[in-house]
């Protein structure tokens, strides 16, 4: 049953809107509209992804291509292309793996499987060191949720409104988007309750705040006190699930995570953090919550931990939650797949080699700064926020006012394809920018260049220049 009203458009921008179809008209040529064609007449349409925006040919360290030979700095990859794609080091310990041992069945170890296993539980927060594998994401956090409920002998969770933790049934029920839980799709998991998030500049609270900080002797953190009051009303939680950073973007307000990590010690409730996307050196630490100080009891990653090559994802959880040896609740056919796992390693290794997570963190600085700079000559900025390599801007249609600018976004957006630069954009109005750790200082100038160039251009020709 289709949806009597769309629903809000929250995770990407929208794949059937009339700005989309006037780029395409001006931007594809006769084989890429054949091409889209196909594609629209053979996949399962859904939102955010079919019909496609346009056909890529190739992609490379930073870089996507497509059939137009166009070139794209891809500031999105499904935060999957950290090490960039195609990363030669990886392509060939890949190829090496498939020739030494290209799978394993369930019921073997594998000396891949064990050694990303070893490398995960090294660089993770904590005494984290109790390792699963998936394939993707969402299966990760269907894992994690199991867990969770062997391990309290408890079945409700505390999310997010707005989260996205995966399209599972779990994960859309602790989710918090229309889009992926609405409608059609119900009735969703029992028990999967919901609070307001932290998102200063638009506090769900009604506080007010300052250039996107939160004034916390007003506010006192009602977010995170919000959060204790529901776990202590239910009285009977098994997890809090939630992103350390949103990838809307939100950062944490300071000390958000350890108010919300004594809570849930206090009630006997497990911390669940999805690393999906920050995980990995994203945010310009190895973990988003390396920030914060805290560990959770469980965190999920994927993502990035297959190179942008391989699907490969990951749940660690502390030791003395080894507790379901006699259930098979992460019985995945490529749980130890040797192939997976080695790029999941290269990739960590390349990760530490090259020093990716301190390029997030220097040249993600700068482009913060830079975004700020912006903020101050653009009024249609309303926000700017991030951290390392996971940072956005809020475009409003006046500073005072803050109502949200969507059409603008999508102008801004395919101004930006037009010169170069692919990224997106996130609850209708935030241009959401996740670079790849391998981005050059010169290559981020390159991008903030085009991205300046299209707001002014966009807001001038909606008249709020
Ligand atoms: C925070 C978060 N959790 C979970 C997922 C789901 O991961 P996957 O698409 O690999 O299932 C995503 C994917 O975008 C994500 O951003």
């Amino acid at each position: 049953m289709p949806f009597e009203t769309p629903p809000a458009q929250s995770e990407g921008e929208s794949n059937t809107s009339s700005r989309r179809r006037d780029w395409a008209a001006g931007a594809l040529g006769d084989a890429s509209r054949a091409a889209l064609a196909e594609d629209a007449k053979l996949f399962l349409h859904q939102s955010v992804s079919t019909p496609c925006l346009s056909v890529i040919t190739k992609a490379e360290g930073p870089w996507i291509e497509d059939a137009e030979g166009r070139r794209y700095l891809d500031f999105h990859g499904n935060n999957a292309h950290h090490i960039g794609y195609g990363h030669p080091r990886l392509k060939k310990a890949i190829a090496d793996q498939m020739d030494a041992l290209p799978f394993a069945p369930r019921r073997f170890a594998c000396e891949p499987a064990t050694a990303l296993a070893r490398k995960l539980a090294d660089i993770a927060p904590g005494d984290l060191s109790k390792v699963l594998f998936t394939t993707g994401g969402s299966d990760a956090v269907e894992v994690a949720l199991k867990l969770a409920r062997a391990a309290t002998g408890r079945f409700k969770t505390v999310s997010f409104w707005d989260a996205f933790h995966g399209a599972g049934f779990g994960a859309s029920s602790v989710g918090g988007e229309q889009l992926f839980r609405g409608g059609a799709i119900g009735p969703l998991l029992a028990g999967t309750e919901h609070v307001a998030p932290f998102a200063c500049y638009r506090c769900p609270y009604g506080y007010p705040e300052r250039d996107g900080q939160p004034d916390l002797d007003l506010c006192k953190m009602t977010c995170a006190n919000m959060l204790r009051y529901v776990l202590e009303k239910e009285g009977d939680v098994a997890a809090v699930i939630a992103e350390p950073a949103r990838a809307v973007p939100y950062i944490p307000p300071p000390g958000f995570w350890a108010a919300v990590r004594q809570a849930c010690d206090d009630v006997g409730a497990l911390l669940i953090f999805d690393e999906i996307p920050t995980g990995l050196g994203k945010t310009g630490r190895m973990f988003a919550c390396d920030h914060d100080g805290v560990v959770p009891d469980i965190l999920v990653m994927g993502k990035g931990l297959g190179g942008g090559i391989l699907p490969i994802a990951a749940v660690i959880a502390r030791p003395e939650l080894d507790v379901a040896g006699d259930y098979a609740f992460g019985h995945y056919t490529h749980e130890k797949n040797p192939v997976t796992t080695r790029a999941g390693l290269t990739t960590i290794e390349i990760i530490e080699d090259e020093d990716l997570v301190e390029n997030a963190a220097r040249v993600g600085a700068h482009a913060l700064a830079r975004l700020h700079d912006m903020k101050d000559r653009h009024g249609v900025i309303g926000d700017v926020r991030g951290r390392g390599f996971l940072f956005g801007a809020e475009l409003v249609k006046d500073r005072a006012g803050k109502e949200p600018a969507p059409e603008l976004a999508e102008d801004v957006l395919y101004r930006c394809l037009d010169g170069g630069l692919s990224f997106k954009i996130s609850m209708g109005n935030t241009l959401t920018l996740t670079p790849p750790l391998v981005v050059t200082m010169a290559q981020m100038v390159q991008a903030l260049d085009v991205l300046e160039g299209a707001i002014a251009d966009a807001a001038q020709a909606a008249g709020l220049a």
